[in-house]
């Protein structure tokens, strides 16, 4: 068991399907939040009691400024969860170069430049015996990459691999990385693809469901979540 109550916790895509339900669980759990995503208004107008960053992950410096903000304002960092992503649709011959960079940068760089950025204060709060956590929100695709969703995929299995690896280096200094990989859920994304149109898809999961789900692997000290565990 991971004790949330009174924990540091960063959540990037504050405003998001899945990293709001997500943040509002922390948040009643008693984590202390630092809460992310591209616009101050929409992050205050989610209610959920924290410090607001405004910052586009996108961009390498986002990531130590939503770091030094966690640190100066809520008193280090205990926990990430990086919920932020878009998705893109279309043949291999229909994704241009900058929805490519777009899906690569958001998907996988930022997530790791954040992980590298909060290596420090997550070895402080380790130190202080506080486990502290990483959930990275990959997706069912890095296990079954899709037809007409390539580019979407291999930005997901990116991060995934990236996952693995680094699980097993951070695993020494017990800062526990949790690569998470829900099927489809119905928050909208796939109606704000970066481009293309999604394919008809069935039914998807139910969000509050998936962060129900999500937010006790991140207390119960779950290590990995593949697909399965959000349909078995
Ligand atoms: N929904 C699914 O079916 C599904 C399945 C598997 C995996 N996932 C993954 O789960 C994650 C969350 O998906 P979701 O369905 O919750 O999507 P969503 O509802 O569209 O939420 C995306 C979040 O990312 C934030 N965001 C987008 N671009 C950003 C940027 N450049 N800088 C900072 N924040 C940014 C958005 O905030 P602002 O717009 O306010 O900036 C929003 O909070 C994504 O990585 C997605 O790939 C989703």
């Amino acid at each position: 068991m991971t004790a949330l109550a009174d924990r540091s916790v960063i959540v990037v895509g504050a405003t998001g399907g899945l990293g709001l339900p997500i943040a509002r669980r922390l948040a009643d759990q008693g984590c202390r939040l630092t809460l992310v995503g591209r616009d101050a208004d929409r992050l205050r107008a989610t209610g959920v009691p924290g410090v607001v960053v405004a910052a586009d992950v996108r961009k390498a410096a986002s990531a130590s400024q939503i770091v030094e903000a966690a640190v100066t304002e809520q008193g280090g960092v205990d926990g990430i969860v990086f919920a932020a992503g878009a998705v893109a649709f279309g043949a291999v011959d229909e994704i241009s170069d900058d929805v490519m960079i777009e899906l690569f940068t958001l998907n996988a760089l930022a997530p790791m430049r954040l992980l590298r950025a909060a290596l420090p204060a997550l070895r402080a709060s380790a130190a202080a015996g506080h486990d502290p956590f990483v959930a990275h929100i990959s997706a069912v695709v890095a296990e079954q990459p899709q037809p007409g969703m390539a580019a979407y995929s291999a930005s997901k299995a990116a991060l995934a691999a990236y996952d693995a690896a680094a699980t097993r280096e951070l695993r020494r200094e017990k800062i526990r990385l949790i690569d998470i990989r829900p099927p489809h859920t119905e928050t909208g994304l796939a109606q704000r693809p970066l481009a293309g149109t999604a394919p008809r898809l069935p039914e998807g999961l139910d969000p509050q469901q998936v962060a129900d789900r999500i937010v006790t692997a991140i207390s119960e000290g779950e290590k990995e979540l593949p697909s399965t565990a959000f349909t078995g």
